[in-house]
């Protein structure tokens, strides 16, 4: 397994494996690897002769007051996860690589980002959309790996592929959960003992929300009363929002239609955690 944060040489070794016939599968992330990334990096190693993930914690896309500083970094741990994997090449580059200090170009989605996360992340998902786009120009890849656990950015980063005409595919890989059903994150190391119970309530609503939906509810906004009464029994939890949105365009779904999505953002003391559940009513 080769590490290397130089953009040459990637691209180099890249084309070699090109001209291999290897298939090359991409896992983008920011490290601090748990068994979530791991699903898409395994899945990408099933599908693809040649696998990069590239760790890069991206500060365009953090916005002032968010946790770019803190925000756990430890590559040794996931160079020996994806070593495990038999990974073939980590992109880490520096800051100053993926932006030099002359650096003015982002790529904007105009229709998705202002959505859900967007409301409250003003600049995020251009940050996504502008790092991504440099990551899909150094590597080129056939296909990318992405978790629905951040499904607004996966859907964006679809439209990033199609609009842009990137020629390769997005593949959105389902959520993986811990063993008391929390949404595996690397911010879940910010809580508390106490913090992690009422991180609990998140999953718990989103299967309430299910199962008002399955017993015949149509009225959205009954399901988010509901989903709120529960959220807000535990003291720790303040609701960012909550929403019920169609599957593709995430606009509000006031009637309960089709297939959709229910997604949650929610403070649990400082920490910022997200989940949603796709439903089929
Ligand atoms: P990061 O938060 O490190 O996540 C990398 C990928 O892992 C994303 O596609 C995310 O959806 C997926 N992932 C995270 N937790 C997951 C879980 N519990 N189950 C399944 N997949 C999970 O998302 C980013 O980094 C960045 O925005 C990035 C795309 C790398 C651009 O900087």
């Amino acid at each position: 397994m080769i590490v290397s944060g130089s953009i040459d040489k990637v691209r180099k070794i890249i084309k070699k494996a090109k001209q291999q016939g290897k298939t090359i599968g991409f896992v983008p992330t920011m490290g601090s690897l748990h068994c979530g990334h791991m699903s898409l990096v395994k899945r990408a190693k099933k599908e693809c002769g040649f696998v990069i993930v590239s760790i890069f914690v991206n500060p365009a896309q953090f916005g002032p007051g968010e946790d770019f500083k803190c925000y756990p970094r430890n590559l040794d741990k996931d160079e020996n996860l994806l070593r495990q994997e038999g990974i073939d090449l980590i992109f880490y580059p520096k800051d100053d690589v993926m932006y030099p200090r002359d650096y003015s170009v982002y790529v904007e989605e105009g229709q998705l980002s202002s959505k859900l996360c967007g409301q409250f992340r003003s600049g995020h998902f251009k940050g996504v959309c502008t790092v991504v786009t440099k990551l899909f120009n150094i590597i080129v890849p056939d296909s990318a790996y992405f978790g629905q656990k951040d499904y607004q950015q996966a859907v964006i980063l679809k439209r990033l592929v199609s609009d842009l005409n990137f020629s390769l595919k997005v593949r959105i890989l389902p959520i993986i959960r811990d063993k008391d059903k929390l949404a595996l994150s690397s911010r879940n190391r910010y809580l508390s003992e106490i913090e992690r119970q009422s991180a609990l309530s998140l999953y718990s609503s989103l299967l309430l929300a299910k199962s008002l939906i399955k017993k015949g509810q149509r009225d959205s906004n009954e399901i988010i009363a509901a989903m709120k009464k529960l959220i807000l029994s535990k003291k720790t939890a303040k609701i960012e929002y909550i929403k019920i949105v169609d599957i593709q365009n995430l606009n509000n779904l006031d009637k309960i239609k089709g297939k959709l999505l229910i997604a949650l953002a929610v403070y649990v003391g400082r920490t910022r955690l997200i989940d949603n559940i796709i439903v089929s009513a």
